[in-house]
């Protein structure tokens, strides 16, 4: 079949346990990243996303909250459907393992499997572990006090008839697919730890799970007291979004399900899920005779302070502040370029700030801003219709960062693909500054050659940022005066990159553009300062302001004029306006949004009352229940990364900047006034 190359990318579908975090923001931007470089070269793309709504983990959630399953699943999948419209994920489907679509593709690949390799299912018994958290089968000798290799939860026994899968017998076919196909686990590090995982020796799987207990999943094709195992049901949404068992055919999955060298079936995962990927899921599609991905993605994680973001621990990322503080464009830019896909990194929204400020408001955004303003200045607004005027550093630089950025996003590597862009703003920089286009006495001509030179190079760079910034990239394109968008010029079977010369000579600029402003640290960030302690909105963060300006300055606005006001000394009259109380902590957690912050429900004496506090780094929530502290009552509420605090607690910093709470010496009653 002749046509465009078709490419079909996917992320892992989510859990609904849980609302989005960074994580899953993560895959989802890589893969819409890589979707959108596809279209542009004219690749025929499919792009998939969803949600995993079946097994003991959703089930559990579920009771703990008293409500069902599914109801669950539908309260959840909506959080998921309204983010990927927010950051302008363009994916082309979504599906849920709940849908009777899916569970057709399920049922089909076992009658498949059945049919092709009739040994491959057999009952046995299991008896092993298993861990919840992974919904994984462990064997005995994995197991280590109790808890998974793989993230360290808990594991429970389990001895249940079982239905398994012969995946003992696909361990030489694997290693041949490993060895015959390097791209087919990426990259090769992880491809290294697969591969010595099945040459290790593979034991048989079991995929079922009994219905006695585990009952929220997909009915045993053919045994009714069995449920489908959930990573079986969840691996088939690749092919089940696609059609794959529909009795009225299946075009999409005709179209997109098949093997080089005309067609590439990416799976992004993150690498912990790498091993059910990459040894079962081909070893399922083998034994159904059906064609196999052409690579899995193994990416890397997303770290706080070099460890695991985990909810028990408060400090997981969520989208939804960051979208807020910085725009979906930054969010995406940030997570494509911070780290290159494979790599672990820390996370931080101060790192977030930094990239935007210096990849996209010092470098790409003032650079745009600037020759639409030298354009508009020196040529009335219009692109001069002249000759372009390369020299000869121009002309290299432009040829090679065209080339990286292509070989970038072919290969998996965003990062570097992002970095070839802000080099070609880097090179359209120097360029400006060697052929000085503001000096245009006795030089016009020179001048007009040189800013349709530029103009004609940001119009490469405006379409080559589409995947990364959707966003800016079409404000940029509007600004260059090129349409609407340049997604509105893709086609499949059109490659936009192989585009030489964007005609823009003749075309009117739209300025002043101001796409993306430098941000002022403590503006953006104030809060998560605060809780390092460094002054600004420490006091609303419920601890005591170090000395700063800002908290001098407030003091010196509030105080009634007094003669020792230069020396910081207050009167008892205005020491007795600072209401201090005692509060007993009924309740202590980690904040939703912030790592640094816990929320606090305390006890006044006559009032019960929330108070956000910057001391999560010192007290673990449990330790504070019960106990007594000190706080400001009279306050004026604050809100803290989107909670209320009301009041302030207070602490004495440590020489190492360790907050120690103050509490009271011997047994005194919630409220009791402290001076
Ligand atoms: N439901 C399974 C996937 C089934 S695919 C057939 C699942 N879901 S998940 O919601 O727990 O995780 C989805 C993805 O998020 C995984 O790829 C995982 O690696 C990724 N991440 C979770 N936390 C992460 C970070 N902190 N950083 C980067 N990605 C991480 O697993």
């Amino acid at each position: 079949m002749a046509g465009p190359r078709t490419f079909y990318v996917t992320t892992p579908i989510y859990y609904v346990n849980d609302l989005p975090h960074i994580g899953h923001t993560y895959t989802t931007v890589v893969a819409d990243a890589l979707a959108r470089f596809h279209r542009l070269a004219g690749d025929d793309v499919y792009f998939l996303t969803g949600t995993d709504e079946h097994g003991q983990k959703i089930e559990r959630a579920a009771k703990a909250r008293g409500i069902s399953p599914k109801e669950l699943a539908d309260e959840v999948v909506e959080n998921y459907r309204k983010l990927w419209p927010a950051l302008a994920i363009s994916n082309d489907d979504f599906i849920r393992t709940t849908e009777e679509r899916h569970r057709r593709g399920v049922e089909a690949l076992f009658a498949r499997i059945r049919e092709r390799t009739p040994d491959a299912i057999y009952k046995g018994k299991y008896v092993g572990w298993y861990c919840t958290g992974c919904e994984s089968f462990y064997p005995e000798n994995q197991v280590v006090d109790g808890k998974c290799p793989e993230q360290g939860h808990p594991v429970e026994r389990v001895e249940e008839e079982s239905w398994f899968f012969r995946l003992s017998a696909f361990a030489d076919r694997l290693l041949e697919l490993y060895d015959s196909h390097p791209e087919f686990v990426l990259p090769e590090t992880r491809r290294n730890e697969v591969r010595s995982f099945v040459a290790g020796g593979l034991r048989d799987l079991s995929i079922s799970r009994s219905r006695s207990k585990v009952s929220w999943g997909l009915p045993f094709p053919g045994d009714p007291d069995h449920v489908v195992y959930v990573w079986f049901d969840a691996l088939t949404n690749y092919v089940s979004a696609l059609g794959f068992g529909d009795p009225e055919g299946a075009p999409l999955y005709e179209k997109y399900w098949r093997e080089a060298p005309d067609a590439t079936v990416l799976h992004l995962v993150g690498k912990d899920i790498l091993r059910f990927h990459a040894v079962y899921w081909p070893a399922f599609l083998m034994a159904a005779g059906l064609p196999l991905p052409t690579t899995i993605f193994g990416h890397g994680w997303w770290l706080r302070d070099e460890s695991k973001m985990s909810k028990t621990r408060g400090n997981v990322a969520r989208p939804g502040p960051l979208l807020e503080d910085f725009g979906a464009d930054a969010l995406r830019w940030f997570l494509l370029r911070e780290i290159p896909l494979g790599h672990d990194g820390n996370y931080s929204d101060e790192a977030v700030l930094d990239r935007t400020n210096s990849d996209l408001a010092n470098n790409i955004g003032n650079l745009f801003s600037r020759v639409v303003a030298l354009v508009a200045k020196g040529e009335k607004g219009t692109v001069p219709a002249v000759e372009p005027l390369y020299d000869d550093e121009l002309g290299e630089a432009t040829r090679e960062v065209r080339e990286r950025y292509r070989a970038g996003f072919e290969s998996c590597d965003p990062a570097a693909a992002l970095r070839a862009l802000t080099d070609h703003a880097d090179a359209l920089n120097r360029y400006l500054v060697r052929q000085e286009p503001w000096r245009r006495k006795g030089r016009e001509e020179h001048c007009s050659r040189v800013l349709r030179t530029v103009v004609g190079e940001l119009a490469h760079l405006a379409l080559r940022l589409h995947p990364a910034m959707p966003g800016a990239a079409a404000t940029f394109w509007q600004a260059l005066g090129l349409g609407e968008d340049p997604a509105t010029e893709i086609a499949a079977g059109k490659d936009l990159l192989a585009v030489d010369d964007w005609a823009v000579g003749g075309n009117s600029v739209q300025g002043p553009l101001k796409v993306f402003p430098r941000l002022d640290k403590k503006k953006v960030l104030g809060e998560a300062i605060a809780a390092d302690g460094g002054g600004g909105r420490d006091a609303a963060a419920g601890r005591p302001a170090k000395p700063g300006k800002e908290a001098g300055a407030k003091k010196k606005a509030d105080a009634a004029p007094d003669e020792d006001e230069g020396a910081g000394i207050i009167t008892i009259d205005e020491f007795f306006r600072v209401k201090l109380r005692t509060a007993k902590v009924l309740k202590a957690e980690p904040h939703p949004n912030a790592d640094k912050l816990l929320r606090l429900e305390i006890d006044l004496g006559d009032e019960k009352r929330q108070l956000v506090a910057g001391i999560a780094k010192a007290y673990r929530p449990e330790d504070l229940v019960g106990r007594t502290i000190v706080v400001v009552a009279n306050l004026k509420p604050a809100k803290l990364r989107g909670l209320v605090s009301e009041g302030m607690l207070l602490a004495a910093t440590g020489p190492d900047g360790v907050p120690h709470l103050l509490m009271p010496d011997g047994d005194v009653p919630p409220g009791s006034p402290v001076s």
